[in-house]
């Protein structure tokens, strides 16, 4: 096994945070609530400061580090598709438009809730339903997420789970794609 530092204490406090808000958010707090809109404040807080971040950060919390080409996605598709394990250090280009997905859609979230507050509604009507929209495909997203981290942490042998909590990556030793 090699082990690699990938993830920084900002990403991890990053992604944990939002796991709880954005939980907080969908289920647990009720919309009517005087804490939701704060809540989701909160989120599109978070995700400005991971913007930031994508920018001088940590090398692979860097957007720039993000494998994100045509090529990549279909070279990572065929080692699925072969049951090939090569494990990625930073972010797979799967993941990494996953995450832009998430990223961008969450902010989205946010400012279709504050679109949809204003004057109870009046101002945008449509707000509410693109909100709702959000939340749906939000929760599809993570679904997907969630499911991609378990089965990929089985085909590469690598727990991806416990490298978002302690930062490192465990490699098995065969060859690492950057
Ligand atoms: C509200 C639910 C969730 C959201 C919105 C979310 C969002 C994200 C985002 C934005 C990233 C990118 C991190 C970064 O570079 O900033 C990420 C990565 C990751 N998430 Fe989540 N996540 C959620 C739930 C979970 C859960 C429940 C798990 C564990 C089962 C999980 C495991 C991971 C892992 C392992 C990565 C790193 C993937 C990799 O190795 O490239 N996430 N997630
Ligand atoms: C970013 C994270 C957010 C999440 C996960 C979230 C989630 C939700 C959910 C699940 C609903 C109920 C939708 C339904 O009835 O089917 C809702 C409604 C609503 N949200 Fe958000 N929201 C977020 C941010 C915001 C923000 C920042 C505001 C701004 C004030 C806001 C304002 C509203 C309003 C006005 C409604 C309609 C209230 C109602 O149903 O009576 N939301 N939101």
């Amino acid at each position: 096994m090699a082990r690699f530092p990938v993830w920084d204490p900002f990403i991890r406090l990053f992604h944990w945070s939002l796991v709880l808000l954005f939980a907080a958010n969908s289920f647990v707090i009720d919309p009517d609530s005087a804490l939701h809109a704060p809540i989701g404040y909160a989120i599109v807080a978070l995700i400005a400061l991971r913007l930031v971040w994508g920018l001088i950060g940590s090398p692979y919390a860097r957007f720039s580090s993000f494998p994100i080409s045509q090529s990549a996605i279909l070279s990572q598709i065929r080692d699925i598709a072969l049951s090939r394990r090569a494990a990625h250090c930073g972010h797979s280009p799967l993941g990494s438009v996953m995450i832009c997905n998430l990223l961008f859609c969450i902010l989205a979230l946010g400012g279709s809730g504050y679109l949809a507050s204003l004057s109870g509604g009046a101002v945008f009507p449509w707000a509410e339903d693109l909100h709702e929209f959000l939340v749906a495909w939000v929760q599809f997203s993570i679904v997907i997420h969630i499911g991609a981290v378990f089965f990929e942490s089985r085909r590469i042998g690598v727990d991806l789970i416990r490298a978002m909590m302690t930062g490192f990556k465990e490699i098995p030793r065969y060859r690492a794609k950057e």
